[in-house]
């Protein structure tokens, strides 16, 4: 009998003790797992402001204006916010955006989230920061449309924004200037960070996004998705070619564009040197989920699609249905909320648009 007892209890306890190891082993590989991905990952930071002029809380708030403002354009319905909505994740949902006076333009709209963070704005890079891109796009004739500097100024006056520009320039002489629109849209784009569940991963609460996600992120480390992918917005780091294995628009159906003549040749349409002929900004990845459909033209619809695409012409690896689905709940977990500040519609200057 106490033979019996000693061995059902050495018995449980030896079972208790694999019940343990096996815990053990399974937090090593949680942990393990995490290590491998902080060395390609980073968290978002909590803020990207610049440090030389102060982000006051009139200056967001006039960059928020300006940001759903219409009337400066030259047919007076377009903003960012049109083809940076809060309803689609800071993009537009179409293929190819739509400019003034119903412009076609050649590329899909990129989320506005985020976009500080990149080494570069637009898939051609042609754009240093958030204000660059903003201050150009004041006189692109495919954006805003604005023969000048001076006229877009005059606008805002017009409009009834002086006011506002004092208080977010307060120690100007002149604050209504085309330059400090840019200023002003650019603090308000600095707070349009997207903190997501990954986030939370990389910070050490394992749970916090599911198995598929993590073995999809085990997936897009083997395979190579990090060569390109990496770092705080998983991309937007460097330019590459897009179609490395074959020319890109075998696989995505994209198509000659009369305004390019010809095909998309990414940065080479800039520098016009040989090397970079197809090469195009590595985009983030954060919100991709979100902001359908995919590449610079928006020539793929779904995301398992562009997953393929990505494997077959960057990798040259033809990658199996579960993989992909793996590595899309690795990407879903990217997707962060649309910032409180963009959610809300805000009220402009009362004033007629006279064109
Ligand atoms: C007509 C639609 C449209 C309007 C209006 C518009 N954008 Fe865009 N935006 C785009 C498209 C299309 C691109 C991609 C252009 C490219 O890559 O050549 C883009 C690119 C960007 C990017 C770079 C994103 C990246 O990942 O490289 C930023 C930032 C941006 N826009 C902000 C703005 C701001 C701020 C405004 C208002 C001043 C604005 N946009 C107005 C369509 C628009
Ligand atoms: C050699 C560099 C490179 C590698 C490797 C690579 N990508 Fe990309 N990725 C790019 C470039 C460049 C683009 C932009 C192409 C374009 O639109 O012109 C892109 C675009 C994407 C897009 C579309 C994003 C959007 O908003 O339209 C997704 C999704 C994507 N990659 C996922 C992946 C996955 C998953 C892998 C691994 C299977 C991968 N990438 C491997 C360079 C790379």
């Amino acid at each position: 009998m106490i033979i019996k007892k000693t061995r059902l209890l050495f018995a449980a306890s030896a079972l208790v003790t694999i019940a343990i190891a096996s815990i053990v082993s399974a937090e090593d590989t949680d942990k393990a797992q995490l290590e491998r991905a902080r060395t390609f990952f980073k968290a978002l930071p909590d803020s990207v402001h610049v440090d030389d002029y102060p982000h006051s809380k009139a200056r967001v708030e006039l960059g928020k204006s300006l940001f759903f403002e219409t009337r400066v354009s030259s047919d007076g319905r377009l903003s960012c916010a049109a083809c940076h909505n809060p309803s689609y994740h800071g993009a537009d949902s179409l293929a190819l955006s739509v400019g003034v006076h119903g412009a076609k333009l050649p590329r899909n709209a990129p989320t506005v989230f985020n976009t500080p963070l990149l080494i570069a704005q637009h898939y051609g890079g042609n754009r240093t920061s958030v204000e660059e891109q903003a201050m150009k796009a004041l006189l692109s004739p495919l954006a805003y449309g604005n023969a000048s500097y001076a006229d877009v100024e005059a606008k805002l006056k017009t409009l009834g924004y002086s006011k506002k520009f004092e208080q977010a320039f307060p120690n100007e002489a002149e604050p209504v200037t085309a330059e400090n629109w840019a200023v002003a849209i650019g603090a308000f784009e600095r707070t349009l960070l997207t903190p997501a569940p990954f986030d939370k991963y990389l910070k050490g609460d394992i749970r916090a996004i599911s198995k598929e996600a993590r073995l999809g992120m085990d997936k897009f480390i083997s395979m190579g998705c990090v060569g390109c992918h990496s770092g705080t917005v998983v991309g937007g780091q460097s330019f590459q070619k897009f179609g490395i294995t074959e020319d890109y628009w075998l696989a995505t159906g994209s198509k000659e564009m009369e305004l390019l003549k010809g095909r998309d040749k990414g940065r080479y349409h800039d520098t016009k040197k040989d090397e970079d002929m197809y090469v195009f900004k590595v985009p983030q990845l954060r919100n991709v989920a979100m902001t359908p459909p995919y590449f610079h033209d928006g020539s793929v619809a779904k995301l398992d699609d562009a997953v393929r695409v990505m494997a077959r012409l960057q990798l040259g690896q033809k990658i199996s249905d579960t993989d992909v689905a793996l590595i899309v709940a690795f990407l879903e977990s990217l997707s962060g909320t649309v910032p409180a500040q963009f959610a809300t519609v805000p009220a402009l200057p009362v004033s007629p648009y006279m064109n």
